[in-house]
């Protein structure tokens, strides 16, 4: 253990036996002596207590100290540095471990949940169905009504017997049919196709629509060539794919570009430094076929008036920031109508703008909940009502939807202490992820 050879360098440097080092600091000279000899690691305090003697940084020798531990915990394997360099990337992916893995394991589809997208349950995942299935019972029919990027969805249909799932962005609707809908496709086609993307000369590609709009802006400029032909592509194939197949190659587009972005997860704005480049290897999507599955892509609003479920999930937007300017550069490519953009963030005219970002949304909420047929609701909410950040402050407050809920039937409410990585503003250091669960009169 390197700590030890430091410590014991130090020491001899600064001209000190272990006998004295035992007089000043009170650390016994036979502790020292393992401590310096590599058979035991020195603990918290007493690094602190030497680096104040030594006079050193004792930030430092923790760190010496702690890198040593993990050395210790994987001397047994293989394959020790790729050990360290994935584990390196799944510290830098901030959690997003799965895509880490698809990405270190060759043959690996990506899987629905490595998308980044603001608002994902993924994380809560389990602390909301540890909630739910506590709360509820009987349920046969499950819905996820502002489903997003589908992971609450996809929850439900390993519980439940039938699933409805529900989102009004094209690009969350074409993601559903890939990655869950029942229908033809032929994977050696598909990956094909994937390959002939894969073996693009970015040097043979012409300027196209993508890249004279998003290159060097939200990817580096060849990178958006190839996107803006592989898209064209896709649209050129469409009268030899099924439904399935071309909704897999959108979506096998949209997951891979997504790790490239030169954005903080969404398209408001983009980076403003020089993008390192990088190549785009497509990987097929992780392509799942359900038969208890239904997709809508409807406004929630109009849905819950046409849909009877045992339970619905209501994950509505909580602020001013719309989801379809969020991810307006996907939108924009699985529509593909070429529309003129504007401004800095290179926007196409807007399209499904939400209630539930504005003043009308505790009225839209309230008119949800009235019109939905079904057993239990569990509603997903924060607490960032009082937020500084006039973008983030919450539409509904906390009171209106628990008087809406109580109306429909007895609610119970739920509360985790969650952190909120938003650059360090501190109006949001008390952020709490709420569940509400009404059982319906
Ligand atoms: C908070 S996100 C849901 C996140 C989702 N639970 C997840 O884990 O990924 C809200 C979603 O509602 C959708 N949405 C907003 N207003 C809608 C409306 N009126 N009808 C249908 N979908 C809507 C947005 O497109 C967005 O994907």
């Amino acid at each position: 253990m390197y700590i030890g050879a430091v410590l014991k360098n130090i020491r001899e440097e600064q001209g000190f036996s272990l006998l004295e080092i035992q007089r000043s600091t009170g650390i016994k000279e036979s502790q020292l002596c393992r401590i310096e000899s590599g058979s035991r690691f020195p603990t918290d305090e007493q690094i602190l207590i030497l680096a104040n003697f030594y006079n050193i940084d004792s930030n430092q020798l923790q760190i010496q100290r702690d890198s040593d531990k993990v050395l210790e915990n994987i001397k047994h394997f293989l394959n020790q540095e790729q050990i360290l360099n994935v584990a390196k990337q799944k510290l830098e992916s901030k959690g997003n471990y799965l895509s880490v893995a698809a990405d270190s394991l060759p043959g690996a589809t990506i899987p629905l949940e490595s998308r980044r997208y603001i608002g994902c349950k993924q994380k809560l995942i389990d602390w909301i169905f540890d909630i739910i299935q506590h709360e509820t019972k009987n349920i046969h029919t499950a819905t996820d009504i502002f489903a997003g990027t589908g992971v609450v969805a996809k929850k439900m249909l390993s519980l439940y017997d039938k699933v409805i799932i529900n989102d009004f962005l094209l690009s969350n609707n074409q993601i559903y049919k890939a990655f869950f809908k029942n229908g033809k496709w032929n994977k050696k086609k598909i990956l094909k196709k994937i390959e002939l993307y894969n073996s693009l000369e970015t040097a043979t590609i012409e300027d196209n629509y993508f890249s004279i709009n998003y290159g060097g802006k939200y990817f580096d400029y060849d990178m958006s060539k190839k996107i803006g032909w592989i898209r064209e592509d896709i649209e050129n194939s469409k009268s030899e794919l099924t439904e399935k197949e071309y909704a897999i190659l959108l979506a096998t587009l949209i997951y891979n570009i997504d790790k490239h972005a030169n954005t903080l997860g969404h398209f408001e704005a983009y980076i403003k430094k020089p993008i390192k480049k990088s190549e785009l290897k497509l990987r097929l999507i992780d392509v799942k076929e359900f038969e208890n599955l239904t997709i809508y892509r409807e406004d929630s609003n109009k849905l819950a008036k046409e849909i009877k479920s045992d339970l619905v999930y209501i994950d509505p937007p909580y602020n001013s920031r719309q989801y379809c300017r969020f991810y307006h550069v996907y939108e924009n490519l699985v529509k593909w109508d070429k529309p003129i953009l504007s401004g800095v963030a290179m926007k196409p005219p807007a399209e499904n703008m939400s209630k539930y970002c504005t003043s009308k949304a505790p009225e839209a909420f309230s008119d949800l909940v009235k019109n939905l047929d079904a057993k239990y609701l569990a509603v997903s909410y924060n607490n960032t009502y009082n937020s500084k950040s006039g973008s983030s402050k919450n539409k509904i407050k906390l009171e209106e939807i628990e008087e809406i809920l109580n109306a429909k039937g007895e609610t119970k409410k739920f509360a985790k202490d969650y952190r909120f990585f938003n650059a360090g503003k501190s109006d949001l250091e008390n952020h709490q992820e709420l569940l509400y669960i009404t059982k319906v009169k």
